[in-house]
Parts: structure tokens; C-alpha cells; sequence
């Protein structure tokens, strides 16, 4: 590489700045630096100032309620949407022909958390302690018993958790999985800009840089080679989950039998929003495109619209999705980029002598793409009502009801109350193994054979 030729090109891009300690670093750190500015493509700098613009002023909308299937029945423990229920078989028999694949995100920095480590190897369980990575595992592993073939997973991870993470998996022997059908790849990063529109130096030999977002998931899966490993394994549909969300189902029979039957090529699955003011992306139509609308992009207005007994827009999207191969194979043959979105953040950096700052405030723009721009791209949209408390219970957060502690506490409640409503009894706290139940309907089922003794911490195990 030219350093000559590179510094130039930063130089003419108004990016100088970069190469303000070039003089003084060493044979290492300047090919580090060169290394970041070649994955650098100055000619793209113009779409991260758009998306500054389009947080600032962001473009005008035309939404309506999308079509949605809605659950049947709101009274606990919740049945499924009927269509979604009569159409499982497919789904089943997809798992067992080896058409299902799981993937992962779990690139993610987890800064809300404050956790000392991928989220993934975050012990989230009340009573064993299992971490958010083994109940994937399990829920996995269960799958596969249940259908005579495991789905391979497709773990995503970042530049700055990725050893961490491959090492957790090794040292836990891949939680009973495969190594062979576990897979690791790193997503994209993306460099930040200051309030001047310069590139952020980390460093005086280090731009900043940061993960590109669960939407990177579509580059780096062609990049990294999944999608050529997908096609060589048979898999045609994708179940897409996030690490922070251990009540979610994997490779969930109905919703992607329903994904199948409908022909779609992205589904989701939505949570009823009864709070106006509660921060979640709702799924709509906006010029009649299907897509995900960030809460922040609804009038206060819009969003206490009412329409019978709830609000209008109601379907808040859970973040969790089945893709068609198919579908993700030709955005990648197109070359299809996700839009950048941005977000005003505390940036560590160096000021222009080149000390070490840590502000206190937002300094500087990060631009990261996000997984369900996908939506409007697709050729055929399916979306499913899913019951709160049984599906989404993320760990977002260090405290409130989405840090560990209100995690344990509705995860508790909601099999507490399973328990209760078979034996009339409620425990004092309660485990469900992801292997032997995964919902308050599963644990009913199990009772029936059951004989617990509710008078103590009941650890429901395989
Ligand atoms: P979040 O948007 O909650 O972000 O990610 P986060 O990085 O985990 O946490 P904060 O915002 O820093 O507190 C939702 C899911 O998307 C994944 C995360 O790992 C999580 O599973 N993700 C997020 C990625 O895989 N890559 C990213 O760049 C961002």
C-alpha cells in the first residue's frame, strides 16, 4: 500500500487530520492506521452525512396499520395465531428435511448492559445461572430431538467480542452442539465522524471504529462465506434471533411454516403495544411499503391513535425474523446495502494534540445499519402476533424491567403462573430447562406427568 498515495487521497477528501502523528509512529502502528483507512471508502463519507441529515430532518411519512395475523386467543397461557397453528406441520417438516438454519447476532457492544464480556456469556437464568449462549444451545439442541436433524447456527459476532466468544464456545464444548454446525463470523465496522464531519481518531494511530449494526448481518454473511455454506447444507430458510432475548423460540415450527405457506421472504414477529409512549419500532406501511417505523418517527398524536380496544399502531416489532435464502442470496448478488442510520454518541477519542479524551457528552455521530430494513425489500412480507411475556424478555439494560433483575422476575412470574394454573400451586421460584419446555403451554403439558413439590424452588430439568 502507498502511503503516499492513501494520505493524499485523505488529504483531498478533507480527512487529513488522520495522518496528523504519521512522524512520529512507528514501522506497526503505521501499518495499522494504513490497514483501517484502506477498509475506509472516502467515497461513501457523502452517505454518513446524509444519514446525520435524515436523524435531523427525517423525511416525511405516509403510514398506515399493516396486515398482521393476530393472536386467537388473549387469555393465558396463550394459543398462536389459528393460521399460524394450522400451518406448523410445514414448518416441522422443514426442520426435518435440514431446510432450517439459526442465526445469531450477537456482534453487538452491549453498553446498556455493562457487562464485562459478550452479552452472549451473560448468566441470565434465576436458578443455574445458565448463560443467554447455553439457552440458545438448548433450545437448539431440543429442536433437533424433536426432529431428527439439529439446525446448524450461524453465530455473528464483532471485531472486539469475537475471540471471547469463540473461546467461551470451545471451552464449553459448544454446549453439547455440534462444533461442525456452529459457526462464527465477524461482522463490518464502521468508522464515526466528529461535529465537523471528521473522521474520529481513536488513537493517534487508530481511526474509531465501531460495529456496523445487526443489519451488517447481510454483508458479512455473503463476505464471510455463510451464505455459500447455507446453499451447500440445503438450508432455504433462515430464523433469525438476537443474544439479549432468551424467551424467544428458535426455529419456531409455526412461524416458519407460516413463513412457507404465505411464500414470504422476511417474516416478523410483533408484540402488542398498549403503552403510546413505549420505545419500540412498530411495524406499518408507510406509502403503502411494509417496514419497521422507529417510535421517535410517530407525532405524539399518531402515536395514541386509537382504533376498537387498543392503539392503531400497535405491532411493535420484537426483532426476531425468518428469511428465504433465496431472498438474502439476491440482495447480496445485487449488492444490496442496508441504510446507514445514525446516532449522536459518546465517542472516546484524541484531541488534536493527541491526549486521551473521555466526554461526557455526545461528541460525535456512529452509523451502524439495521436488520429490519430488510422488510421493505421484500418481495412478500408475513408478520405474527406473539404473546409478550411468553416470547420477549430481552436483557437490554443494567436495571428496570429490561435489566437482569426484571428479566428474572417476569421470566418467573410468567412459569410460576404455568405451574399454578396445572397444580393450583405456585412455586417460590421457578427454572424451566430450555430443553424440557419453552413456554407456559409446555410446562402445563409437563405437569399432567409431573409430580412437583411446589413448596420449594422448582428446577423443571430434561
Ligand atoms: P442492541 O441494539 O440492543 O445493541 O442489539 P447492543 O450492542 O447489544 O447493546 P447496546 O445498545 O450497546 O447497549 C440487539 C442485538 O443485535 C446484536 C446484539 O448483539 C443483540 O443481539 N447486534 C447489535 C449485533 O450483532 N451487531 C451490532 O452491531 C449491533
Amino acid at each position: 500500500m502507498d502511503a503516499e498515495l492513501v494520505r493524499a487521497n485523505f488529504e483531498a477528501a478533507g480527512q487529513g487530520h488522520v495522518f496528523a502523528f504519521w512522524d512520529e509512529l512507528g514501522e506497526r502502528a503505521r501499518r495499522r492506521l494504513l490497514r483501517q483507512c484502506e477498509a475506509v471508502d472516502l467515497s461513501r463519507l457523502s452517505e454518513l452525512r446524509a444519514a446525520i441529515d435524515e436523524l435531523k430532518t427525517p423525511r416525511a411519512r405516509n403510514l398506515s396499520p399493516a396486515p398482521v395475523f393476530e393472536l386467537s386467543n388473549r387469555e393465558f397461557p396463550y394459543a398462536l395465531a389459528d393460521a399460524a397453528r394450522a400451518v406448523a406441520p410445514i414448518g416441522d417438516k422443514a426442520l426435518r428435511d435440514g431446510h432450517v438454519a439459526v442465526l445469531l447476532v450477537a456482534g453487538g457492544q452491549g453498553t446498556r448492559l455493562g457487562f464485562d464480556g459478550p452479552k452472549g456469556c451473560y448468566p441470565v437464568l434465576p436458578l443455574s445461572g445458565m448463560t443467554l449462549f447455553e439457552v440458545f444451545a438448548r433450545k437448539i439442541r431440543r429442536v433437533g430431538t424433536e426432529h431428527g436433524r439439529t439446525p446448524p447456527l450461524y453465530v455473528m459476532v464483532g471485531g472486539h467480542n469475537e475471540s471471547a466468544t469463540i473461546n467461551f464456545w470451545q471451552d464449553h464444548e459448544f454446549f453439547g452442539l455440534s462444533p461442525d454446525d456452529v459457526k462464527f463470523f465477524a461482522q463490518g465496522e464502521m468508522p464515526a465522524l466528529d461535529e465537523n464531519g471528521k473522521l474520529v481518531m481513536a488513537a493517534k494511530d487508530a481511526l474509531f471504529t465501531g460495529p456496523d449494526g445487526h443489519g451488517g448481518v447481510l454483508n458479512a454473511l455473503h463476505a464471510k462465506g455463510m451464505l455459500a455454506d447455507m446453499r451447500a447444507r440445503g438450508v432455504r430458510y433462515v430464523s433469525y434471533i438476537q443474544v439479549d432475548n432468551a424467551q424467544t423460540p428458535v426455529a419456531d415450527a409455526a412461524f416458519l411454516g407460516l413463513h412457507i405457506a404465505e411464500g414470504a421472504e422476511v417474516s416478523l414477529k410483533v408484540v402488542r403495544k398498549e403503552d403510546p409512549d413505549e420505545k419500540v419500532g412498530i411495524y406499518c406501511l408507510d406509502d403503502g411499503v411494509p417496514g419497521i417505523v422507529e417510535y421517535s418517527e410517530f407525532s405524539p398524536e399518531q402515536s395514541r391513535e386509537r382504533d376498537g380496544d387498543g392503539l392503531r399502531y400497535w405491532a411493535g416489532s420484537i426483532a426476531v425474523h425468518a428469511f428465504s435464502v433465496d431472498f438474502l442470496n439476491r440482495l447480496a448478488d445485487n449488492g444490496t446495502d442496508l441504510p446507514l442510520h445514525a446516532a449522536h454518541k459518546k465517542v472516546p477519542c484524541i484531541d488534536p494534540q493527541g491526549n486521551v479524551i473521555e466526554p461526557a457528552q455526545p461528541n460525535a455521530w456512529k452509523f451502524e445499519r439495521f436488520i429490519f430494513d430488510t422488510i421493505p425489500l421484500a418481495g412478500k412480507v408475513n408478520c405474527v402476533e406473539v404473546p409478550r411475556e411468553e416470547q420477549f424478555l430481552p436483557v437490554k439494560n443494567a436495571d428496570g424491567p429490561y435489566g437482569p433483575t426484571g428479566f428474572k422476575q417476569a421470566y418467573q412470574d410468567y412459569f410460576a403462573r404455568a405451574v399454578q394454573a396445572a397444580t393450583g400451586k405456585r412455586p417460590p421460584a421457578i427454572e424451566v430447562d430450555p430443553m424440557a419446555a419453552e413456554n407456559a403451554r409446555e410446562v402445563i403439558e409437563l405437569a399432567a406427568k409431573a409430580n412437583w413439590d411446589t413448596t420449594k424452588s422448582l428446577h423443571i430439568k430434561q
